[in-house]
């Protein structure tokens, strides 16, 4: 079993690109995240007002919760440009210069991954972005100069999974901060209808809400899964996509009732049954499932988490009572108040 090629990653694969065109071009059909919706709207419009670059926003949440549409959502309502590069693709001081020298008066600027930007390049952004000035050192040795050069207002759009990663001093320079939450149900259930819709595919609001349940609260799956069980229901000459044909797709491709898939049991069944459920290190369950630890932060425990059948602690991971429930195992201490085992209390479960 893989990570790379699970149906539930919430990462980009190779059959999402074609979903460039599900995405949402307004901040109207941007579904769900209602209140960083409505503070986006608001500075959005005061700085249309005033004339102004909106200033500079940070967008954090785990991978496919829509940061990147909401940046060409906020460029599109600024009515202007957006320019976009990544922290892995800017290497030395003089590339971000150039992108930096070259944008027009009130441009966004994306950056994703913009925890990976090293830390030469994220020194010369401080001064970008709070004094809208770029200075570089030019030439080497004695005849080396420091260069002070205007910039135009813009704004800078980060993207990130890592807000722990990012160091404080880039973190204070966005004025708009705004975490990304997991969808509930019934979002995904509008964004799996209006996905629908641009497929072309009939679906029922029990089959749509089905696939909803069992996207792991991120939209890049739920669109995903929709396009797999419109497979099945071509194959089997169904016109419409119902819970019943929703159900029997999802579960033979093994994707069950909460999202879950093989992986996320290894993980659950490695803290419960070879470590006593935990605490485990995370270095150490990556080991056990083959996997890399930074995959398993970022993109694998974010929801075990949020359904309460993972919790993060100082000393590692530990498995929850919901875990044990979850697995069908009886959990050691279920009659003892101790607070290990106390997990999140999830409605889900
Ligand atoms: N609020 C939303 N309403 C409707 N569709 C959405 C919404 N958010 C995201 N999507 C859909 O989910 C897909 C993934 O979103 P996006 O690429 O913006 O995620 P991301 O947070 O940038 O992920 P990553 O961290 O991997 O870069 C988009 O192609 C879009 O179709
Ligand atoms: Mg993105």
């Amino acid at each position: 079993m893989n990570f790379d090629d699970r149906l539930v990653t919430s990462e980009v694969m190779e059959s999402d690109r074609e979903q460039y065109s599900l995405r949402p071009r307004t901040l109207e059909e941007y579904i769900g995240q209602d209140k960083v919706k409505q503070n986006i709207s608001v500075f959005i419009e005061a700085a249309l007002r005033r004339n102004e670059a909106l200033d500079h926003v940070l967008l954090f949440g785990p991978p496919g919760l829509g940061k990147t549409t909401l940046a060409n959502i906020i460029a599109n309502e600024l009515h202007v440009n957006m320019r976009v590069t990544s922290g892995p693709a800017i290497m030395r001081q003089g590339d971000l210069a150039a992108i930096l020298s070259t944008l027009s008066e009130g441009e966004v600027l994306f950056i994703d991954e913009i925890h990976r930007l090293p830390k030469a390049v994220e020194e010369i952004l401080y001064s970008a972005m709070e004094d809208y000035q770029l200075d570089i050192v030019i030439g080497k040795g004695p005849g080396a100069q420091n260069v002070r050069l205007p910039l135009p207002r813009f704004t800078l759009i980060g993207a990130t999974t890592r807000l722990g990663s990012l160091a404080a001093p880039l973190r204070d320079r966005f004025g708009v901060q705004c975490r990304l939450e997991f969808y509930q149900p019934e979002q995904l259930r509008i964004i799996v209808n209006k996905s629908a819709e641009k497929l072309a595919v009939q679906i029922t609001p029990e089959g749509a809400l089905e696939i909803a349940r069992r996207s792991r609260g991120t939209p890049r799956v739920a669109n995903r899964l929709l396009k797999r069980v419109r497979d099945f229901a071509q194959v089997l000459g169904q016109n419409a996509i119902d819970q019943k044909l929703a159900d029997q797709a999802l579960s033979r491709l093994e994707v069950d009732r909460y999202g879950l898939d093989q992986n996320d049991r290894r993980i659950l069944n490695t803290i419960v049954k070879n470590y006593e459920g935990g605490p485990v290190g995370v270095d150490t369950i990556a080991a056990a499932v083959s996997e890399e630890a930074g995959t398993i932060e970022d993109v694998v425990e974010p929801y075990l988490m949020q359904l309460g059948l993972l919790q993060r602690t100082p000393r590692g991971r530990v498995a929850t009572k919901e875990t044990y429930r979850y697995l069908g195992i009886p959990c050691p201490d279920e009659n003892d108040t101790g607070q290990t085992r106390e997990g999140k209390k999830h409605d889900v479960l």
